[in-house]
């Protein structure tokens, strides 16, 4: 069997290829390698099973010609960073909408392949308290990142209605784990600690997120692609049910580094920063998945391969800049701001 999967570059894809690959797969990796890549994240991949092909999702010939004789394509290449989507929306509506049409028209043409769409609870926006969303639950999101993968979303289903595409859409909640980027929360904050550098924490830190340890993740996703629907659309969601507010996670990153809390740095939010998430996954759960690893053990695995790979994972020039605009001012150390 065949599989297509793009931004095997990045975080959540570098496991699914390596998953895949053990499976039996034979696994083309499409990826634009963006400054969210990192190719070694597949150190050690290699062998007549795996191909990879520098390029971009939005190349509508590349994306036919990849397609073309693919059982499975699942999609992971997007832009990823909500704090990002905040400095340049635009390149969100061109890979993670655009992109998910060129990948969907190529499908069409192709005729075979079930395709498999990466999508995130940002989608429902922010929940009340004792709220969690099911996958029929109305879209509100907040930011540019979450309206284009609402957008993709939206796209995808069009497509599964209107020409019979087998399509399946997965909401993962937020998923840690080692390989992933150093500017998401939890890199940052353990890269930050590890250091000895201050972790700058939005607004009052109390804001909840669902987490969720890549390895289950990836045992959800291959048990949904083996049963993967004929025709029409199918939605999961997968959570773990864990929603300690970021600070509380900020404390236990101390914890495992060894550092103390004061370098918990507050600093001015993000604007429209979403309070709370919550999946509701009873649809995945039924079908015999089940989260192994909770957060206090996810968490400890994570810092303990960060440490690890400390000299790799420190930014590089590009990284420092960014941290820099996003973070400078918040914490002081570049003039300006009010
Ligand atoms: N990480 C999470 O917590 C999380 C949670 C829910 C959903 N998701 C979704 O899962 C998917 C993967 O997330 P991630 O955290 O691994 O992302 P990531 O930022 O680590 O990796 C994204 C990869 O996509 C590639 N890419 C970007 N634009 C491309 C383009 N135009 N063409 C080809 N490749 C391109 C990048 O080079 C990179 O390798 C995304 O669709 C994301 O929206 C992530």
């Amino acid at each position: 069997m065949k599989a297509l999967i793009t931004g095997g570059c990045g975080f959540i894809g570098s496991h699914v290829v390596r998953a895949f690959l053990a499976d039996g797969w034979a696994v083309t990796n499409l990826d634009k390698l963006t400054y969210a890549a990192n190719p070694a994240n597949l150190d050690g991949v290699s062998g007549a099973a795996y191909r990879f092909v520098e390029g971009d999702l939005c190349d509508a010939a590349l994306a036919r010609d990849l397609v073309s004789g693919t059982d499975l394509v699942i999609n992971f290449a997007a832009e990823t960073h909500v704090d990002r989507s905040l400095l340049d929306p635009a390149v969100f509506a061109r890979t993670d909408v655009e992109g998910v049409v060129c990948l969907l028209e190529a499908v069409r043409a192709d005729g075979r392949a079930a395709f498999v769409q990466m999508s995130t609870d940002e989608v429902f926006g922010s929940l009340p308290a004792g709220v969690e969303a099911k996958e029929e639950h109305p879209f509100a999101p907040g930011s540019p990142y979450s309206a284009s993968k609402a957008a993709a979303e939206l796209m995808v289903r069009a497509y599964a209605e209107t020409y019979a595409l087998p399509a399946t859409i997965l909401r993962a909640c937020n998923v840690f784990g080692p390989r992933q980027h150093l500017e998401k929360f939890i890199p940052l904050f353990i890269t930050r600690a590890l250091a000895g550098e201050p972790m700058p924490l939005y607004g009052d830190g109390l804001q909840e997120r669902e987490w969720l340890y890549i390895d289950d993740l990836v045992e959800a996703i291959r048990l949904i692609v083996r049963s993967l629907p004929a025709s029409g659309l199918a939605r999961f969601n997968i959570g773990s049910g864990e929603r300690p507010p970021n600070i509380e996670i900020a404390r236990q990153v101390c914890a495992l580094t060894e550092r103390p809390v004061g370098l918990i740095q507050p600093v001015a939010d993000r604007p429209g920063h979403d309070r709370r998430y919550a999946l509701d996954s009873s649809r995945v759960r039924a079908m015999g998945w089940t989260p192994r690893m909770d957060i206090a053990e996810g968490l400890r695995r994570t810092v303990a391969w960060y440490a690890a790979n400390r000299p790799a994972a420190r930014g590089d020039a590009a990284f420092e800049a960014y941290f820099r605009a996003q973070y400078g001012v918040r914490l002081g150390t570049v003039p300006g701001g009010d």
